[in-house]
């Protein structure tokens, strides 16, 4: 059967403190709202639909999809008043899903459960808690079958003993959902429409609700203040690292790894401690993450080490390279195999050839070079003059010695050689050395400033 999806995504947030709409705070690097359309999307449903309130704009503009429906709700009225929002997109002859906005880590395979539950009549995703304070109980008849959800305001004393609880997840034949809804009242404790009073219809007519019980209750859980996202994203890295470990690989403590995006490892890598990884990061065999590096939408090819305290962003490193300690790759940065990026040095739109080595304190921005090129310590290519940008060429087995100015645009060609301390402005021609720096002069009977007597 055809599945739409509906998820709620209007309440305020208000105890999020913040001028961010809570479903586009972060888990994983990613809005909440999003884990929830992933999960959602690997059902593929027809249609989903998000009721949206306050900050809607922000929230269209942050997440996108093909199949993605706005429905607003101007005032929160409950549960039951947001998904009637969301009613006249939804298509009679399908079977809705309602999620929540800011429950971010609901898998698939527990909502293909739930949906495969439904079938004609309604399902219900319950958890059971040693502490469910503040959500909807389960009500159940002597034999056991489920006669209605009592929200904890509305509940007498002996109800509020009862640990099973109303996830808020629901799948509903789309027919039922239309007939009912418009028939739920708010005379309530919180006069609040409310989507569970949908459920003792669907019994009225002789039809039973089937209950699917989480088996994580963390899956389920929702998101008010920042405390509870902090959680979410501690329990959220243990997943998807465990995943990663899997994988095969292996960290020094899966606690102090953070990944805010998409990682592939190949086979036995190892990644040591306060590492993060953001955006689309491809690691290939045998590559080790020393501590304390940011590698953000970067590939690092087999068998490269990037040494402590690195940063890359948008680099592609290739096979068996070492990187750091102490280095930045900026974007574009394209190494190629056996090449050595050493400590501090900076690079960027800097493409390097098979076994060339810059060890240590130089900028390379804007630069194309050869393979076997050595640049010495404290090179800078000047890319820019203030006004525009411009391109620093090394030809192969290039040298540039210590502490030279290499003033784009400029060439050295292949075999070319640069002597220590140079400013170079014009072309080298293949194998020539260039030097250029004042003469040295030694002046003798030279004598040492004293200190003047006080
Ligand atoms: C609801 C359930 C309760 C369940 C609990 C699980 C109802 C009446 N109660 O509680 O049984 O145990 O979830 O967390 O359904 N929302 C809107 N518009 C509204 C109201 C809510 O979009 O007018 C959204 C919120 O943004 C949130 C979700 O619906 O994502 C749940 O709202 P919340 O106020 O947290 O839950 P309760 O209604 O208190
Ligand atoms: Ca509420």
């Amino acid at each position: 059967m055809t599945l739409n999806v509906v998820i709620l995504a209007a309440g305020q947030g208000s105890r999020m403190r913040s001028d961010l709409p809570k479903v586009l705070h972060s888990v994983g690097g990613c809005p909440m709202v999003a884990h929830v359309i992933a999960a959602a999307n690997a059902l593929e449903p027809s249609k989903i639909v998000i009721v949206y309130g306050h900050g809607g704009d922000l929230v269209k503009q942050a997440i996108h999809g093909d199949n993605l429906i706005w429905a607003e709700q101007a005032e929160q009225k409950g549960t039951g008043h947001a998904v009637m929002q969301a009613l006249p997109h939804l298509d009679s002859a399908s079977t809705t899903l309602i999620l929540y906005g800011d429950v971010p880590l609901i898998k698939s395979s527990t909502l293909a459960e739930l949906a495969a539950s439904a079938g004609d009549r309604p399902a219900l995703l319950t958890a059971l808690l040693s502490d469910p304070t503040g959500y909807g109980r389960v009500v159940r008849s002597v034999s056991g079958e489920f006669e209605r959800v009592v929200e904890q305001k509305d509940a007498c004393p002996q109800e509020l003993t009862i640990n099973e609880v109303n996830t808020g997840v629901l799948a509903v034949p789309t027919d039922l959902l239309m007939r009912y809804l418009p028939q739920v009242g708010n005379s309530n404790a919180q006069g609040e429409y409310y989507l569970p009073d949908i459920l003792p219809m669907a019994l009225q007519e002789g039809l039973s609700v089937n209950t699917v019980a989480v088996s994580d209750a963390l899956e389920t859980e929702g998101v008010n203040t920042k405390v509870q996202l902090a959680k979410l994203e501690r329990a959220y890295q243990a997943r998807i690292v465990e995943d990663l470990m899997s994988a095969g690989l292996s960290c020094a403590d899966p606690a102090r790894l953070d990944i805010r995006g998409k990682v592939t490892v190949g086979r036995d890598c190892f990644v040591d401690v306060n590492v993060v990884f953001e955006g689309d990061v491809v690691l290939g065999d045998n590559v080790v993450i020393e501590p304390n590096s940011l590698i953000r939408s970067s590939t690092i090819g087999s068998g490269t080490r990037i040494c402590a305290m690195s940063h890359l962003e948008d680099a592609v490193v290739g096979e068996n390279a070492t990187i750091g300690p102490f280095a930045r790759l900026r974007p574009g940065t394209r190494l190629a195999n056996k090449t050595k990026i050493g400590n501090f040095v900076e690079t960027k739109k800097a493409v390097l050839g098979e076994g060339s080595k810059v060890n240590h304190l130089s900028y390379i921005g804007d630069a194309q070079l050869g393979a076997n090129v050595n640049v010495g310590a404290g090179t800078i290519t000047c890319n820019y003059d203030g006004a525009n940008k411009f391109v620093t060429t090394m030809g192969d087995n290039v040298f540039i010695g210590s502490n030279s100015t290499l003033v784009a645009p400029v060439e050295i060609e292949t075999d070319g050689f640069v002597g220590a301390g140079s400013v170079v402005t014009k072309t080298v021609n293949q194998g020539e050395l260039a030097i250029g720096r004042a003469k040295q002069r030694n002046i003798s009977g030279w004598k040492r400033p004293v200190k003047e007597a006080k």
